[in-house]
């Protein structure tokens, strides 16, 4: 099995990640802001922050005497990050680094965030116990990771396509990325040396474009849809993605678009 646990993607993939993952982590990245009070001169790290979608969004709430950063282990995600950040103050600096082994400072940020990324860590008390050492005292963290499968209609789904077409142990990898609970966030938390951990789902209704395009789209910025695009080819994928459409069809409108509940943990902690 390829590394479908770092969430790694490859050639061009990246580029349309920005595409197809947006409008569901659209949503989610305003309350990860929400959840660590930023404010006008913060300096802010979104840790695992594939193409910049929480960077972008903290750079507009930090203002011209904010700083933002930005760490993931993807050179492919930090090129789109970098093509994509706005040529706006405050300036983000994207860094290639695994979050156990950041090349910040200590105590460098006020804030850290981190969207979709800590049920990808393979050691998560190491990444943590780094994101303790680059947060201030004070300083506030948050994450999150998806919630239970059976809370998300869409990659519930899914997660019957990649059995179908991928095969049980892709799928089983599949499910490993939505295994991350609370419990397990906030206990590594406080073993990190953060206080006030707390996790509560959010849920939010998605408008998703046109099934018929999005689906196969999406599938193919998925590390799981990659592999079955190179064990078994574009038909494959594209038969998966109709299969995907099929499911969903009864929450699908005569337009082709779904609104759709997505669910995820968000935790939050104080250093
Ligand atoms: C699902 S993507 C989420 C990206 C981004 N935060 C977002 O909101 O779209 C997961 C990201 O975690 C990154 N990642 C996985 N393991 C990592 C690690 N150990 N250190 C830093 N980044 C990591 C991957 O490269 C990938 O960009």
């Amino acid at each position: 099995m390829a590394d479908a646990f770092g969430y790694q993607l490859k050639g061009s993939a990246p580029e349309r990640y920005e595409r197809y993952v947006g409008p569901v982590m659209a949503p989610f990245v305003t309350a990860l802001l929400d959840a660590v009070d930023l404010y006008p001169g913060a300096t802010v790290l979104d840790l695992a922050c594939g193409t910049g979608f929480a960077a972008r969004a903290a750079a507009a709430q930090v203002g011209p005497a904010g700083r933002v950063f930005g760490a993931d282990i993807n050179a492919g995600m930090l090129r789109v990050a970098e093509a994509h950040h706005p040529r706006l103050y405050p300036d983000i600096e994207f860094t290639l680094a695994s979050a156990d082994n950041l090349p910040h400072p200590d105590a460098a940020f006020d804030a850290v965030v981190c969207q979709q990324g800590a049920q990808f860590f393979p050691d998560l008390h190491a990444a943590l116990a780094e994101t303790a050492r680059v947060t201030r005292s004070g300083g506030r963290f948050a994450a999150t990771v998806w919630a239970d499968l059976s809370l998300s209609p869409y990659f519930a789904a899914q997660h019957e396509v990649i059995r179908e077409y991928g095969g049980p142990e892709r799928a089983e990898s599949y499910s490993a990325a939505f295994a991350c609970t609370a419990d397990r966030l906030t206990s590594a938390l406080r073993a990190a040396g953060f206080h006030d951990a707390t996790a509560h789902e959010v849920t939010f209704g998605i408008a998703l474009p046109p099934l018929a395009e999005f689906i196969r789209g999406h599938l193919s910025v998925l590390p799981w849809g990659q592999e079955i695009l190179d064990a078994h080819g574009e038909d494959v994928l594209t038969a998966a993605g109709r299969a995907l459409a099929a499911r969903l069809a009864d929450r699908t409108t005569p337009d082709g678009t779904a609104t759709l509940p997505f669910t995820a943990t968000l935790a939050t902690a104080v250093r």
